[in-house]
């Protein structure tokens, strides 16, 4: 037999793949054809649950390498001199769509990276924009149903997308980003990246700094006008795949330069911004970006299914010198990820191979679905044993981390400014930059109800006066109807 010859899952020669059995020429079927009944079983199978996040996504592999000396701060040995080399895989994606959606919506990117190290996986698994929603992982399910389909229509709803971003005043950063020009990026490749969340560094001395991770594009950034994404997505719901897919193909390997910002870990009392919240960005002025490396991403995937679609990526996949914060996002996604991979993909899904080590690992766990390795073979599947089987390695421990205070629902509402960044923002922006800005948030709350419209306006004039009165002015509202409007507040939707 050579290789294209057709066999059945057992190995054995599939002698007919055009004509099922039938009793006589116009007969019915017969059930002992063995080859049609599992053809349409595998066939009846082939669908795994999306991700519920982030369903639409394009992945290629590259390399990082490093250009700059970070060791005074971590001690992963993928950082341990200039010019080594880690394998990476990236996948890309937009958030709210489904698997089929079309890629240029306007939506964050998803900008998840997987970097096979010689001390295990490290998964970054970040956006395209340096903050988020949300600062608390409760109201996280809230969210995605929020701008997800509605339950009834199961249309998107504007009402129920805005209704929920302006009753969290924590939102009016991140909704200030989609809303502007970079709220739609033209391709995967024309975008920064950046982990979002505050991580820690390990240092080889057992010291503890805070970090963030940017990825900046060498491509430029570029971005779509709604006008533009829909005519492209009329043309084409996959520009974004494609775009990658070719431009790997012809050689043009896009690349990222990365940068950390690094605090020390005593500064986190004095800093007047707290470090461990996702709705806000540590000002560059104070933290400066420090040169790391560069990423580059030259191999397309052979087999999307396979590599892309299979793909699993934890955030809480770090390696010896890289750690978590206290940052509560970040303490909700420790759970969630793998949590749902073991439901999207299986109990042993880390055997798949773009989800594997590129190092020896000894990982303990035994059996459950679909285990294809050798299970230990004959192992002690218990420790402590006599037989020094699964020791565990103090030396890899981080140092403590002091904490005080009470337990509690604490409420991270009270007594915080939530408007000062997405002010200092707008104000970053030059005056058509802003005048997009109005007219995106016009098109996308537009179609929701007034009092929601009022109330973001509301929201934005505490960010500056401007930004509130720029898209008051672009929804055809008047500053006195804004001021004088009494349905603000209201809940119930006619
Ligand atoms: C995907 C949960 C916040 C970036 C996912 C998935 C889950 C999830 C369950 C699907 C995983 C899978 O099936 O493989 C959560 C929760 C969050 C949260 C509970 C907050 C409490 C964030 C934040 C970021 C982010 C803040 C970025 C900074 C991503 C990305 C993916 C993803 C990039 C897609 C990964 C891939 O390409 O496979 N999230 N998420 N998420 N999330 Fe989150």
């Amino acid at each position: 037999m050579d290789q294209h010859q057709l066999t059945t899952r057992a190995g054995a020669p599939v002698p007919d793949n055009q004509n099922i059995m039938t009793a006589g020429q116009h007969g019915p079927a017969l059930l002992q054809d063995a080859w049609f009944l599992e053809k349409m079983a595998h066939f009846d199978r082939e669908v795994i649950p999306e991700r519920r996040m982030h369903a639409k996504g394009s992945g290629a592999y590259g390399t990082f390498k490093v250009t700059h000396d970070i060791t005074p701060y971590t001690r992963a040995k993928l950082f341990a001199e200039v010019g080594k080399e880690t394998p990476i895989f990236v996948r890309f994606s937009t958030v709210a769509g489904e698997r089929g959606a079309a890629d240029a919506e306007r939506d964050i990117r998803g900008f998840a990276i997987k970097f096979y190290t010689e001390e295990g996986i490290w998964d970054l698994v970040g956006n395209n924009t340096p903050v988020f929603f949300l600062r608390d992982p409760m109201k996280f399910p809230d969210l995605n149903h929020a701008v997800k389909r509605d339950p009834h229509t199961n249309l998107r709803s504007a009402d129920n997308n805005w209704d929920f971003w302006t009753l969290l005043p924590e939102a009016l950063h991140q909704v200030t980003i989609v809303m502007s020009d970079r709220g739609l990026p033209k391709t995967y490749r024309h975008m920064n990246g950046f982990g979002s969340h505050t991580f820690s560094f390990i240092s080889a001395n057992h010291k503890r700094y805070w970090v963030k991770f940017h990825f900046k594009t060498a491509q430029g950034i570029q971005n779509l006008s709604d006008q533009e994404a829909g005519l492209l997505i009329g043309a084409d719901r996959e520009s974004h795949q494609r775009d990658l897919l070719e431009s790997i193909a012809r050689g043009e390997f896009p690349k990222w330069k990365f940068f950390v910002q690094i605090m020390d870990e005593e500064a986190t009392a004095s800093y007047p911004i707290n470090p461990f919240d996702l709705t806000k960005v540590w000002p560059h002025a104070d933290y400066p970006l420090i040169p790391v490396g560069e990423i580059e991403l030259n191999r397309n995937p052979d087999n999307y299914f396979a590599e892309v679609e299979q793909a699993a990526f934890n955030p809480a996949h770090v390696v010896p010198g890289i750690g978590f914060s206290p940052d509560k996002m970040l303490q909700g996604r420790l759970f969630s990820y793998g949590d749902a991979q073991r439901y999207r993909l299986g109990v042993n899904h880390h055997q798949i191979p773009v989800n594997s080590p590129k190092c020896p690992y000894h990982a303990y766990h035994r059996d459950g679905a679909m285990r294809t390795d050798t299970n230990y073979g004959g192992a002690k599947s218990y420790e402590p044993n006599s037989f020094r089987e699964w020791q565990e390695q103090p030396d890899f421990s981080e140092p403590p981390l002091k904490i005080t205070g009470d337990a509690a629902h604490w409420n991270h509402r009270e007594d915080e400014d939530y408007y000062s960044q997405p002010g200092a923002l707008f104000r970053l922006m030059n005056p058509e930059q802003q005048q997009l800005l109005f007219n995106n948030t016009a098109a996308s709350i537009g179609g929701a109800q007034k009092f929601i419209q009022i109330r973001h306006i509301r929201n934005c004039i505490k960010a500056d006066l401007n930004y509130g009165k720029g898209v008051a002015a672009s929804l055809g509202l008047s500053l006195e109807e804004v001021n004088n409007f009494e349905g603000y507040g209201m809940y119930k939707i006619s």
